[in-house]
């Protein structure tokens, strides 16, 4: 690959804002690696892409599972030699359910995917931004507006947008990698 390409990492690329996302960053240039669980949106998009889609590469990913976000960037590393982006964008609601009426399998999936998602795809992230040359990159983690104007009946979806969790894990890792460039 050429030296001067920007590397990029969607996760929920197959649909919504992720495809989009995928979309623009390969008409600017970028060398995009499209993550999600199922493949055949992840393919969609790409060849939605048409030519720009020749610097695509699709990764069937679970983002709560540690060891499927592992071969994500492991991947990502032997495609493309770096990263410079991280676009944390896979997200799931909740239904909506009074409080008493929740099940923890609810309620776990919905931090599972929303909130443990973006912390291990950001600590791989970081592996490799501080070890590349040039050290450094972008990772930007899609919110809510549900952080700051909650909907009833949605705690495990705003639990996982709110400043409690989501904003302040952004804010305490720009905190500990302001040293590396990390934005
Ligand atoms: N749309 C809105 O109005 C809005 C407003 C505020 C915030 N947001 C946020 O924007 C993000 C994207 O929303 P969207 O509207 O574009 O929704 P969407 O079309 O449903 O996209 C979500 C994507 O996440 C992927 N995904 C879900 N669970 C995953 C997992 N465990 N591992 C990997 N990928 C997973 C899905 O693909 P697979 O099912 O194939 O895995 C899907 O492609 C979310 O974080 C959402 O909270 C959206």
């Amino acid at each position: 690959m050429s030296t001067i390409e920007k590397v990029a990492i969607i996760t929920g690329a197959g649909t919504g804002i992720g495809s989009k996302t995928a979309l623009a960053l390969l008409k600017e240039g970028y060398c995009v690696v499209l993550a999600g669980r199922r493949m055949a949106p992840l393919e969609n998009t790409v060849t939605e892409a048409g030519s720009s889609g020749s610097r695509a590469f699709a990764v069937s990913t679970d983002v709560s599972d540690p060891a499927s976000v592992r071969s994500l960037f492991v991947k990502t590393k032997e495609k493309f030699g770096r990263l410079d982006l991280l676009f944390n964008n896979a997200g799931i609601g909740s239904p909506r359910a009074l409080l008493e009426d929740l099940t923890y399998a609810q309620w776990k999936s919905t931090v599972d995917t929303n909130l443990t998602g973006p912390f291990l795809c950001t600590q791989q992230a970081f592996k490799i931004m501080k070890n590349q040359n040039p050290a450094g990159g972008r990772i930007i983690n899609n919110g809510s507006v549900s952080a700051h104007s909650p909907r009833p009946d949605s705690a495990p979806y705003t639990a996982t947008k709110h400043s409690g969790g989501f904003h302040n894990h952004s804010q305490s890792c720009k905190l500990s990698y302001q040293c590396f460039s990390y934005h």
